[in-house]
């Protein structure tokens, strides 16, 4: 259902205007309209400006009025990567990593990745829908209106098909728009190991194409990285996800520089993720691409690893996007709040490019830059209001939610402190 909602007096309108991804500079201007309002009509946008001019031209009658006197507004956040259907917890790999053990050395020895493996090969479809649908409204109170999630979790068929089964009932049940991907090759099974080359036939062979045919995911993305596939099977994987249709891409050089940011740049992948051991090549390379880099800080923070080098990345003159890996293991985190301080306290990213970052270039991550990520005439109706004046407040309140309102296709879905029916 969509909706006709007139939003008046924001002290600023963010629009983040633009219908692409924004490079280097680019990503600094926000396009904010003071005493802005917006009209949403039928769940588009269908005006932009000042208060003022607005109001002549349109009648608010038949429209659901806001007033955000004193208040910012802003696009909806676009979270444009996340593995957020899993099955079980990891509380005790916490614990493990505190005590000094890391996190690769943990998925050596049976834990990580293949932990949560079995936890969602055993989950019901009920038990992965209702967890699902509790983290998509935890997402919403953090203003995100489309979130990105991965597969990954069954590295066989039949769980591999039901994450992605599941993620497509909750787009259906849940005001949060969803963007699958495709994620079989996240590790190498137990029955597999030491043959990763016959697993990547067994996921392209027997999963992928059933996958693409039957549109269960628009992406495809694997975790590239030394120890789990290398460069070559990546490529060996993508260029057939490629070849059926699907979009790419990689989780490139998270924990060693093999080079998942240079093939992402050769193969037009749609993003490259990650990025903390990217080497200066494939950053140049990833620049003169429409592959958008993303960055996931709280990755970074939770695994104490450095940072990837956010503010190079920018100046190299590549598009950024920041998301928040939200997963059980190495960030459970959806928390957006916390995206915004670690990347302008510690990646020497400004507010204004982490707005961007997670808004028109976190929408341009999920190839959807044409259709949401800014307040645009033509735009869905997707809109979040702050508790505050400025966008500048979102890091400043560290790691605390300043979204009050959030509007999805031009309904009201969120609103701090009221529960709303759906
Ligand atoms: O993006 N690195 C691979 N995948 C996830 C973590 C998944 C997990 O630990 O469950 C990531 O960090
Ligand atoms: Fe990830």
């Amino acid at each position: 259902m969509t909706g006709n909602i007139i939003i008046k007096n924001a002290s600023q309108l963010v629009t983040c205007s633009g219908f692409k991804a924004k490079q280097g500079t680019a990503m600094s201007d926000l396009h904010i309209i003071d005493d802005g309002a917006v009209v949403i009509d039928n769940g588009v946008i269908t005006a932009v400006g000042r208060t003022g001019e607005i109001l002549e031209k349109f009648d608010e009658a038949g429209f659901n009025t806001i007033d955000a006197t004193g208040k910012a507004v802003l696009p909806g956040f676009v979270d444009s990567h996340t593995h957020f259907v899993f099955g079980g917890y990891r509380a005790e790999e916490f614990t493990w990593r505190l005590s000094g053990e890391d996190y690769m050395e943990i998925m050596n020895r049976g834990g990580g990745i293949a932990s949560t493996v079995n936890a969602t090969r055993e989950a019901s479809r009920e038990e992965l829908i209702e967890s699902g649908s509790n983290r998509l409204d935890s997402m919403l109170s953090f203003g995100v209106t489309t979130v990105e999630g991965k597969s990954g979790y069954g590295l066989d068929e039949e769980t591999e098909i039901k994450q992605l089964e599941v993620m497509e009932e909750l787009g259906r049940l849940h005001p949060v728009n969803i963007a699958r991907t495709f994620l079989g090759a996240h590790a190498v099974p137990k029955n597999f190991q030491g043959r990763e080359d016959m697993f990547i036939d067994y996921v392209t062979d027997n999963v992928m194409p059933q996958i693409a045919h039957r549109k269960l995911a628009e992406f495809c993305d694997i975790f590239c990285e030394k120890g789990v596939f290398s460069v070559e099977l990546s490529k060996r994987l993508l260029t057939k996800a490629k070849e059926l249709g699907l979009k790419l891409k990689i989780h490139a050089d998270e924990i060693f520089p093999l080079g998942g940011t240079e093939l992402a740049a050769e193969l037009g992948a749609v993003s490259a993720d990650h990025l903390l051991h990217a080497s200066d090549k494939g950053i140049a390379e990833l620049a003169k691409s429409h592959t958008v880099a993303t960055l996931l800080p709280g990755t970074a923070f939770s695994l104490k690893e450095s940072y990837a080098r956010g503010r190079y990345i920018i100046d190299q003159g590549c598009a950024v996007a920041l998301a928040t890996d939200f997963n059980p293991g190495s960030c459970f985190s959806e928390s957006v709040p916390l995206i915004f301080v670690l990347a302008t306290l510690y990646m020497g990213i400004t507010i204004e490019e982490a707005v961007t970052a997670l808004t028109i270039n976190g929408a341009a991550a999920v190839d959807r830059a044409d259709r949401i990520g800014s307040i645009d005439v033509g735009k869905t109706g997707d809109v979040i209001i702050l508790e505050f004046p400025s966008y500048k407040f979102i890091p400043y309140h560290i790691g605390v939610s300043c979204v009050e309102k959030v509007i999805k296709d031009g309904n009201l879905v969120f609103d701090k402190g009221k529960q709303i029916s759906r």
